[in-house]
């Protein structure tokens, strides 16, 4: 077999917010495709790096009081650390604030301007007068145009989801310094996409780098548009000073944008690595390269991977990506990630937590089918399918056979060959080893582990119709047992290479215990040699406990802390409108409307009289004046919590305009509103009351 090159990306998290189980989506992906390459004795290399640069790291390090080199430094050391922790094993992490970024950046740079692909124009933008910056849109607050709502970002309003340019907010604000933004002209710098050369380069060429996933195809088919279209327009890549980042050699105070920097940290880090390891840069990116170079990445940046990225390269005369990968987002029970719910899951929370991280590489991959469709972390799923399928089948095969291999026979397996009576017993298991290593390698991991654990089934029926136990109760079937036994212990092999490249450190530990050297994808073709010895059985993996995700999620709960910047502000300014369409949709499904909430009427209420009910364990029957709306009866489930005698002449809140309810003990006319904790069915409730000088009827809002 030729042994290919092939080098692989995740893309480069920013250097300002913590890995999330979002992210791991992606690394986690990416790692277990790279390390099948490597078993399967490829020549494959996994690097990535810090997206370091830009307006927010700036202002985050800023607020910190620190350098943003500093600051870098310190994420940098925490994303690795997180990574590691999820066995993602890069074989360089490195940051686009890197000597070797640079020299790319600007070799891209000046050849693209060669070739007369950058262009020079004035724009006006918002500028802080205070801080002397120009504002990104994320960093301007204001009214929204359309519903007025208070507070809104420069792109787009969070109550009634309108987009629209931050020159249209009424009363705009610098987020920054909170003073009022001018408009102010300066010169930026374009690469041409619109020129035909690249048109015609995209066109051409681009179909094949998503010719994986036919949804991309079509997205990239809706961006480019027929012939003549000239849908592409062109990017804009530099930013002002201030700015943390690179700046533009011929340009003094002109920075390198996002898209001409991080996607060249790809290039970066590989040339960092060919440092270390005595590699050629240019087998992989030279024009005429052999190799083989993908990148996964979210479907919210398929765009730039597609068109802007690719004809960079082909401009500047380097090869181009053979495929871009996309995926969808996480959601976490059906949902956006939620921090309020507990479900904005951080790396470092999940492992402070002592959850296994091989728990969620194999839950993750059990969902991932090499297409752009989000996968939703079900967490009541998360536990059932691990402890069954990893607990329940897999390491059951190794924990039913051990045993009887240790105590009946000094650890060593039959010594025989036996491979067709082993083929004929557990057909699939021996055979099926290309079949999975095609879906690994079409990233239908989901259809690799379906395969494997319906190996693990029939490995198992093999175990219950043979009762090695039944077989240990007398001498004269100890052949039998040693048979059944050996067969076990090889089927259970076998089926750790399987799961290797997502379970690396069980497989690693699974290894140890059959005392073998770590396996290849070549070794799925033999079976163990006869009278093999193997180590003595320890438990491989526990059960997930459901009150472990309890802890996890009020872990998460807690560590509620506003961000210093906007976390997403980088990405919401470099998403196109078409990529934000599908976050949207999620946004949608957790928020109401400012329509929906505006059909509660929400009024001052004074308590004019409350009493005991008698027979009723929880409820006050109280008595509520709203003012020119009349009087009301309530009955509200806070006994637990007052003495009817204190609540008089109380004001509270209320929800006047909730249906009539009849109760056992008379009918109930709204609702008056207290705080409670939901987890703590038994802590205190805490009515509501407004400042001084409401008065009874008002209405909240
Ligand atoms: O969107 C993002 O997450 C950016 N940090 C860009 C990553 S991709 C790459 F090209 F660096
Ligand atoms: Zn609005």
């Amino acid at each position: 077999m030729t042994v290919r090159k092939i080098l692989v990306t995740s893309a480069l998290p920013y250097a300002n917010g913590a890995i999330h189980l979002g992210h791991l989506v992606e690394y986690i992906q990416t790692d277990i495709w790279a390390r099948f390459q490597k078993m399967r004795g490829n020549e494959c290399w996994y690097v990535c790096a810090d997206d370091t640069h830009g307006t927010p790291i700036m202002l985050r390090a800023e607020k910190e009081g620190i350098s943003p080199e500093q600051l870098i430094r310190r994420v940098h050391d925490e994303h690795s650390r997180d990574f590691a922790g999820f066995h993602v094993a890069f074989d360089n992490y490195h940051s686009t604030h890197s000597d070797e970024t640079r020299f790319y950046a600007e070799d891209i740079y000046k050849k693209l301007k060669a070739a007369g692909l950058i262009e020079v124009r004035a724009i006006e933008q918002f500028y802080d007068p205070v801080k002397k910056m120009f504002l990104p849109d994320r960093y301007i607050k204001g009214e929204c145009p359309k519903c007025g709502a208070a507070d809104q970002y420069g792109d787009s309003c969070e109550a009634c989801g309108a987009a629209y340019a931050p020159t249209e907010l009424k009363n705009p604000l610098s987020a920054v310094s909170g003073a009022k933004p001018e408009l102010k002209s300066s010169d930026h710098y374009f690469f041409k996409l619109s020129d035909p050369s690249c048109q015609a380069f995209l066109r051409r060429a681009t179909r094949e780098v998503c010719k994986a996933q036919p949804e991309a195809v079509n997205k990239l088919q809706e961006w480019l548009g027929e012939p003549g279209d000239n849908k592409l327009t062109d990017w804009d890549i530099s930013r002002d000073a201030p700015y943390f980042g690179f700046e533009i050699p011929d340009a003094p105070g002109k920075y390198f944008y996002v898209w001409l920097d991080a996607p060249i940290g790809y290039m970066g880090s590989f040339q960092n690595l060919c440092k270390r390891k005595n590699l050629n840069f240019d087998d992989y990116w030279a024009k005429d390269s052999k190799a083989e170079l993908y990148h996964f990445v979210g479907k919210d940046i398929l765009y730039f991977h597609a068109l802007f990225w690719p004809a960079e390269l082909e401009q500047a005369g380097y090869r181009t990506p053979t495929s871009v990968f996309a995926h969808g987002f996480l959601t976490v029970d059906g949902a956006k990630m939620s921090k309020s719910r507990g479900t904005f899951i951080t790396a470092e929370s999940y492992l402070d937590q002592g959850l296994n991280p091989e728990w969620l590489r194999y839950y993750f991959a059990a969902k991932l089918n090499g297409t752009m469709e989000d996968l939703d972390l079900n967490l009541d799923d998360f536990v059932s399918r691990v402890n069954s399928d990893l607990v329940g089948k897999y390491i059951n095969i190794a924990s039913r056979a051990a045993g009887f291999i240790a105590k009946r026979f000094e650890g060593k397996l039959l010594h025989a060959h036996f491979t067709d009576e082993f083929s004929a017993d557990l057909p699939g298991v021996l055979e099926a080893a290309e079949e999975i290593a095609g879906y690994y390698e079409a990233r239908d991991f989901a259809r690799a582990l379906r395969r494997v654990m319906a190996l693990a089934d029939q490995i198992n029926q093999f175990v219950d119709k043979n009762q090695p136990w039944q077989l240990a109760k007398s001498g004269e079937h100890a052949d039998r047992l040693h048979y059944v036994c050996t067969a076990l212990i090889n089927a259970f092999r076998l089926l750790t290479l399987y799961l290797k490249p997502v379970l690396p450190k069980l497989a690693q530990r699974a290894e140890e215990f059959l005392n073998i050297a770590p396996l290849h994808w070549a070794d799925a073709g033999h079976l163990l040699p006869p009278a093999h010895v193997i180590n003595p059985y320890e438990h491989l993996m526990t059960r997930i406990e459901g009150k472990q995700i309890d802890a996890l999620l009020a872990a998460n709960r807690e560590s509620l802390a506003p961000a210093a910047v906007p976390a997403d502000t980088q990405s919401l300014q470099r998403h196109a409108q078409h990529q934000q369409q599908a976050e949207e949709k999620m946004q949608q499904a957790n928020h109401i409307s400012i329509d929906d909430f505006a059909k509660v009427d929400l009024r001052i209420a004074l308590i004019a009289n409350a009493e005991h009910v008698e027979g009723a364990e929880k409820l006050l029957k109280l008595s509520l004046d709203l003012g020119p709306l009349g009087t009301r009866q309530v009955f509200a489930g806070i006994k637990s919590a007052y003495d009817p005698a204190t609540l008089v002449g109380r004001f509270t809140v209320m929800v006047a305009n909730l249906a009539p309810r009849k109760m056992k003990f008379g009918m109930s006319e709204g609702m008056v509103l207290a705080a409670s904790d939901p987890e703590k069915k038994t802590a205190g409730l805490y009515l509501l009351s407004p400042d001084a000088g409401a008065t009874p009827g008002m209405q909240v809002k």
